[in-house]
């Protein structure tokens, strides 16, 4: 039997002397992939090939001007300190200028606009900025898993919002209302149904926060990844919304940068001072020349960007193709790097995904990953080479044909 290979942090078996882990780490939901993970494990050590289409890390790469820009303040020695103030300055204007272009939003880039490290940062610290132990946050289910474990690193509560394809995946905006909650998370373009938000629903969810005295937190980490001429909006192009709301931003999706590990957050300015203050105490920012490279490419990489998203086009019009062959139906979306589509027959979301990776060597997100209400779909995603998509659309095909009599289809 051929030896599994270690990978980092995986020591292998559990350590001597006990479980030293906090509460908080032991109240985290078990780590559901560890099935899939082990039967793709399997089916690489026997020379077979898997197609990974379970996670949204962009394949393409940065811009070449982003690449020359760090390159070149990398030589930089005044940036090789703690994160330089002119650095911060520098690329606060830079997005705040964005914002304006992009949005016709005005943003102050000394207090309405400070850099995170990548926004799963921000994400994951601003509960712990903004909220004291029991206070209760609103968080999407199925959604990005970060909001809730932030939420409860912080010793808040969560209340779940479900997201039903029969509302487009857009929460109840009264159950702010009727939570009346510290913090609301709302993320469109959305990960994983891939639904869209209009500004009209963003009015009415601003309103709702300002009745409340909520405040919402947008993560708009998608708002770039758009086709067939779809402009996401802003959730701070509402009126009122600054005094209710921050976005979130991400160089990662946008521009193939995730490994860079920078973003920003913009709108309310108390709760921008209180990440910033929580940061300040915790981390030590973006590196400067990753920061200057980072404004850089938004105001130059946007011939780039339109190539990335070209290719995810070529990509995304595949696997619909795919589904469609194989009567598998899929949420019609115009933005995102994911296909939230239907389980078929009345299989579980796990049980769909393992059959996918052991007969066709595709893996898949298994909706249940998402929460509960994600049961019944799957996530694929388009980040990987468009030569092994094609082939991925080719196997699903063939594997439903095989399916398609059997049981597993129509039970
Ligand atoms: C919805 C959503 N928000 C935020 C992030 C984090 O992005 P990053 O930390 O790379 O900016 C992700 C990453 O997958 C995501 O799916």
């Amino acid at each position: 039997m051929a030896s599994r290979r270690r990978q980092t942090g995986d020591c292998g078996g559990e350590p001597a002397g006990g479980d030293i882990r906090a509460e908080r780490l032991r109240r985290l939901p078990a780590y559901l992939f560890e099935e899939l993970a082990s039967i793709r494990r399997a089916r690489e050590a026997e020379g077979g090939t898997v197609i990974d289409l379970s996670i949204g890390d962009p394949d393409l790469g940065a811009p070449q001007v982003a690449v020359e820009a760090l390159a070149r303040y990398a030589a930089d020695p005044r940036l090789h300190r703690y994160s330089p103030h002119s650095a911060i300055e520098a690329f606060s204007q830079a997005a705040c200028e964005w914002m304006k272009e992009r949005y016709g939003v005005d943003l102050d880039p000394s207090c309405e606009l400070y850099p995170v490290i990548g926004t799963k940062e921000g994400i994951a610290l601003l509960p712990l900025a903004t909220m004291d132990p029991g206070d209760l946050a609103l968080v999407p289910d199925p959604g990005y898993p970060v909001y809730s474990r932030g939420v409860s690193f912080a010793g808040g509560k969560v209340e779940w919002m479900p997201l039903e394809e029969q509302h487009g995946f857009l929460p109840e905006t009264g159950l702010i209302e009727k939570h009346r909650p510290r913090l609301v998370y709302l993320n469109y373009p959305n990960n994983p149904t891939s639904a869209v938000a209009s500004e009209d629903f963003y009015r009415t969810a601003v309103n709702a926060a300002g009745r409340t005295g909520s405040y919402i937190v947008s993560d708009a980490a998608y708002s770039e990844v758009a086709f067939g001429g779809y402009d996401a909006p802003s959730i701070l192009q509402v009126q009122g919304a600054r005094e209710r709301a921050v976005e979130f931003h991400s160089f990662s999706k946008t521009f193939s940068m995730a490994g860079w590990r920078v973003g920003f957050v913009a709108g309310n300015r108390r709760m921008v001072a209180s990440l910033r203050t929580l940061k300040s105490n915790v981390d030590s920012g973006v590196f400067g020349a990753v920061l200057m490279a980072a404004a850089t490419v938004l105001r130059e990489g946007w011939d780039a960007h339109r190539e990335m998203i070209e290719e995810y086009g070529v990509r995304r019009a595949m696997i619909f193709d795919g589904l469609r062959a194989c009567g598998i139906s899929y949420h019609q979306s115009p933005a995102t790097l994911y296909v939230w589509a239907r389980v078929p027959g009345s299989m579980g979301s796990m049980e769909f995904a393992r059959k996918l990776l052991e007969e066709a060597g595709i893996l898949v997100t298994p909706g249940l990953g998402f929460g509960q209400r994600g049961e019944g779909y799957f996530r694929i995603s388009i980040t990987c080479p468009t030569d092994e998509v094609e082939t991925a659309g080719r196997r699903l095909h063939e594997i439903s044909r095989a399916w398609k009599g059997s049981e597993t289809w129509t039970r």
